[in-house]
């Protein structure tokens, strides 16, 4: 038996899709365009920009504010190939998808609209969605059951999730406001119904709002009064959270670090306070990987199973392999390559580094533009002096060589395989192989000298007195 034929698969239609990062942000209070605002260490458009990818969207436009260099720059280099449009005045959402409209041209299919301060959208979600206009609505929206609707815009429901329209929380009656179903931004449709039912907002009396704006809001209403239909995916209010000023973008992140820090327990590292570990959007952690309290980790790190990170440590853009152990209190900057089993203790900071396997820093040293070969060890107070003010120079420390307390590598310098460098000693020459490196002023002990000192000086405050 085979099953029946479908008229169209729905997994055939492509999809295009439109993030508006336009708008004015003003409560924000910031020269920083509220959609570069980070969250989990990248930045709020960015999540946005991911949710929208896992849709493989066969187009990609943005609207961006006029003269929004930084954004558009946000935007190509995560996604070069993406349309960037201008908005030139923040008319509205409505107004913002219609900028669009020129760069999907020729597109057919469904049309996909989300919105870069709203960044959470996860893939799911959004495949829901897809869903729901495969079984037959012709307008889809995502709304959320919201804690504290607050100012969002309500969503006005049927029996099954019908929607019949959405009303700002500005322009909506006492009974509305008392709606909990609350509008997410994010909404797809066929892209020929959404653009001919954006030219028809605002101008038409039923569309008029009391802001002047153009709302994409307005779109369901009309789309109902023609006989479209139109449904709600709901989804969970993590998802949905959009960051108007610097306390939801607070909010944001607390939400973010929740989700990471759950998802890297399920994965199988070990937090022993959660609660004080921060992560970024791309903090990659093995498995039987151990985080101590009050770890930071900015963008960019990856940490290979069974490694440890201590207590109060911070790390950015770089590599720790397995079985490591980092911190107590390290910074690890970025381009630092941490070999496998290697050892870097407490306020020891490593920068454009890489150190072998096996090799070690306990204790109180710098480490910039160097190679650290394996199992070698570098004393307490090891500092590569690898800037001259004008440029960066690069430190060689062989394998199996031993650096003493106190050492200042001036770089560029290299320390061959198993030499030892005396504690104390500058070194601004290379030093060969096995070989050791001393550059001490020999000690003298005068006998009785330590006496004869006090003495006089004990004498000399007496007489100060009198
Ligand atoms: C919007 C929705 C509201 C929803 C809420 C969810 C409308 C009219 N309202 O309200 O129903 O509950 O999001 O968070 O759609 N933007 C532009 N150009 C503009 C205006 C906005 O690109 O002219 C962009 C903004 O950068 C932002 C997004 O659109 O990413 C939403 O705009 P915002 O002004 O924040 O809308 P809300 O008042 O939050
Ligand atoms: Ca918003």
């Amino acid at each position: 038996m085979t099953t029946k034929n479908t008229t169209e698969n729905p997994n055939s239609r492509d999809t295009a899709v439109v993030i508006l990062a336009a708008g004015k942000g003003a409560r924000m209070r910031s020269d920083l365009a509220k959609v570069l605002h980070p969250v989990g260490g990248a930045p709020m458009l960015h999540h946005a920009m991911r949710s929208a990818l896992s849709l493989a969207p066969a187009r990609l436009a943005v609207v961006v504010a006029p003269g929004a260099d930084a954004v558009a720059d946000a935007v190509r280099s995560l996604a070069p190939d993406a349309a960037i449009c201008e908005q030139a005045e923040p008319l509205g959402t409505g107004h913002a998808v219609r900028m669009a409209e020129a760069a999907l041209a020729g597109f057919e299919g469904d049309v996909f609209v989300l919105f870069a301060d709203t960044p959470f959208i996860s893939a799911e979600t959004l495949a829901a969605m897809v869903a729901s206009r495969a079984a037959g609505a012709d307008l889809v929206a995502l709304g959320f059951d919201a804690a504290e609707p607050g100012g969002y815009g309500r969503m006005v429901t049927g029996p099954g999730d019908a929607l019949e329209r959405i009303v700002e929380a500005r322009d909506a009656s006492p009974e509305e406001l008392t709606i909990r179903t609350c509008n997410s931004g994010v909404g797809a449709a066929d892209a020929k119904t959404l653009f001919a039912l954006l030219a028809r907002v605002g101008n038409d009396n039923a569309t008029k709002n009391t802001s002047g704006e153009y709302y994409l809001t307005e779109v369901i209403g009309l789309a109902r009064a023609e006989g479209l239909s139109a449904r709600v995916v709901r989804c969970d209010e993590a998802e949905t959270l959009g960051i108007n000023d610097r306390v939801q973008l607070a909010a944001a992140e607390a939400a973010f670090q929740a989700r990471a820090r759950r998802a890297a327990m399920l994965g199988g590292a070990t937090m022993t306070a959660p609660e004080t570990v921060f992560l970024a959007w791309d903090t990659a952690l093995g498995r039987d990987v151990t985080i101590g309290p009050d770890v930071v980790f900015g963008p960019g790190v990856e940490v290979a199973d069974g490694a440890e990170i201590r207590a109060f440590s911070h790390l950015e853009q770089c590599r720790v392999g397995p079985g490591a152990v980092i911190g107590p209190f390290t910074r690890l900057r970025p381009g630092s390559e941490i070999g496998p089993r290697a050892r870097i203790g407490n306020f020891v900071e490593i920068k454009n580094a890489t150190f072998g396997e096996g090799a070690k820093a306990n204790h109180l040293a710098y480490v910039g533009d160097a190679t650290v070969g394996a199992k070698a060890n570098l004393g307490a107070g090891t500092i590569t002096c690898n800037y001259d003010g004008f440029a960066k120079h690069r430190t060689e420390i062989g394998a199996g060589a031993f650096i003493g307390v106190n050492t200042a590598l001036v770089a560029p310098v290299s320390i061959g395989d198993n030499a030892f460098v005396g504690t104390g000693t500058v070194v601004t020459r290379d030093v060969p192989e096995d070989a050791l490196a001393l550059s001490r002023t020999p000690q003298t002990n005068r006998k009785g000298a330590a006496r004869r000192l006090r003495e006089t000086l004990r004498a000399r405050a007496a007489k100060a007195k009198k």
